[in-house]
């Protein structure tokens, strides 16, 4: 299965394009490597591939399918900031199992804590609060994961941790994954391949 993104044009203003003919392309089973200077449309390039931005030029498909807007999108994305991917009116149980009834052993891996489920967002680190953002990701139904930045808000030993469990489940769900992040050395390490922004742009 592939993701594919093709001449992705796309500006926040009229005449003012960040991103210009921007092809990309994410098979099932692959952890690949976005890197690229800061500003320069990374994220924006996340959140056309997932769904967020409904105004941008191009196609994006899978297996040369549009992906439908309505029910649950196969292209999951987790933010950097994950308190702005929640509500923060809801506990954090019904945050976790929204979109399905996220399995135990999924929370074991995480090491999602009982006493967190009732808590609200604010009453967790980043980091745990990314522990649920993943979690509730990885859902059966999930063929892609666009991880932007996702563990810079946690110490070293936190990040290698939490992307043992991210690939552990990848691989077993054959989930294709796109890692952004300005680190090299975490890029190198988990990803087979790598991409600069800047090549694929033709901005
Ligand atoms: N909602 C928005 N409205 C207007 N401009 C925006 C918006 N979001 C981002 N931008 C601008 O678009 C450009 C690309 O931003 P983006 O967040 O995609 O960069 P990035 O590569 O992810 O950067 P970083 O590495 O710092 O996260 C930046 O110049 C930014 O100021
Ligand atoms: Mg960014």
């Amino acid at each position: 299965m592939y993701l594919k993104g093709e001449n992705i044009s796309f500006g926040y203003k009229k005449d003012n394009l960040i991103l210009k003919d921007v092809d990309i392309a994410l098979e099932s089973g692959e952890v690949l490597g976005l890197m690229g200077d800061s500003g320069s449309g990374k994220s924006t390039l996340c959140k056309i591939l997932s769904g967020y931005v409904p105004n941008y030029q191009g196609t994006i498909s899978i297996d040369g399918k549009k992906i439908s807007s309505k029910g649950y999108n196969p292209v999951q994305l987790i933010f950097q900031h994950p308190e702005k991917a929640v509500n923060p009116k809801w506990k954090m149980k019904d945050i976790l199992n929204e979109g399905y009834l996220v399995p135990q052993t999924i929370l074991d891996s995480f090491g999602i804590k009982k006493s967190w489920l009732n808590r609200w967002p604010n009453e967790l680190s980043g980091g745990e609060l990314q522990r649920f953002a993943l979690a509730r990701a990885l859902s059966p139904k999930t063929k892609f994961l666009i991880a932007d930045e996702i563990t810079t808000m946690v110490d070293a030993i936190t990040q290698a941790q939490i992307w043992d469990i991210v690939l552990d489940i990848v691989e077993k769900l054959n989930i294709g994954v796109l890692v952004v992040s300005h680190d090299k050395t975490l890029i190198n390490k988990l990803c087979y391949d790598v991409i600069s922004l800047a090549d694929i742009n033709k901005v």
